[in-house]
């Protein structure tokens, strides 16, 4: 199968040397990215900047602004059979970048801020391709998920709270839940980033099997 992962956090310019970012480590998208290697899948890895090895094997394609990853995923998709979109990308960018350096007075200033394009929701209906989407919550983890599998059109959601220190969101482990568009859900108890990769791989390629049988009959 190929696979193309987006993964690690967006930067959104404020002026030449500022950014609005989020927490993101990229290390799930960068362990998928490993764990489909590991099972002989062909990775295209679309990166946010992060301090992650490089996956050996995988064809790493550097980005930074939302704007970016939306451009690299458009081009890329065209060649994939599954999309895994684990990236955190920012949700709002400044409305203006300032060419010049913002120089600091003594009164409040407040940033305008505008939604940036959402790169799930903005895919082809009628894709060949299957799409994972990731969802990052702090409360209400299956109704918020299922929200977002059934608006942005998605075949698989996997879901995380991101409101514990100890898995999600820079950590080393994580706990999730996948949830599937014909109802179904399966959960990966906590474990390693590794680890728990490893299962949502293996069950990617059976979710894509049973795609392509149905397809045949
Ligand atoms: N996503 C995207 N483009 C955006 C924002 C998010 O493609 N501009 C994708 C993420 O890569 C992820 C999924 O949408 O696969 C859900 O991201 P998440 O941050 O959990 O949700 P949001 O849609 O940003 O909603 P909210 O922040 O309100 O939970």
């Amino acid at each position: 199968m190929r696979f193309l992962i987006t993964a690690g956090p967006t930067r959104e310019p404020i002026d030449p040397v500022r950014y609005l970012s989020n927490r993101s480590s990229g290390k799930m998208g960068y362990a998928i990215a490993e764990a489909a290697l590991e099972a002989g899948h062909e990775v295209v890895l679309i990166s946010g900047p992060i301090d992650v090895a490089r996956p050996r094997g995988a064809a790493v394609i550097a980005v930074s602004t939302s704007d970016e990853m939306f451009a690299a995923v458009g081009q890329h998709s065209l060649r994939c059979d599954i999309l895994v979109m684990c990236a955190a990308v920012a949700d709002y960018k400044p409305a203006k970048v300032s060419k010049s350096k913002i120089k600091k007075r003594s009164e409040n200033i407040s940033l305008e801020l505008i939604p940036t394009r959402d790169i799930l929701a903005s895919l082809p209906k009628d894709r060949q391709y299957l799409v994972v989407g990731f969802a990052a919550e702090t409360e209400n983890l299956q109704a918020n998920a299922r929200k977002k599998l059934r608006e942005k059109n998605c075949d698989i959601v996997v879901a995380n709270d991101v409101s514990r220190a100890d898995s999600g969101m820079e950590s080393d482990q994580n706990e999730v839940e996948i949830l599937f568009r014909d109802g179904e859900t399966k959960q990966i108890p906590r474990a390693s980033k590794k680890i728990i990769s490893r299962d949502l791989v293996r069950i990617f390629e059976k979710y894509f099997e049973k795609r392509l049988t149905k397809k045949t009959q």
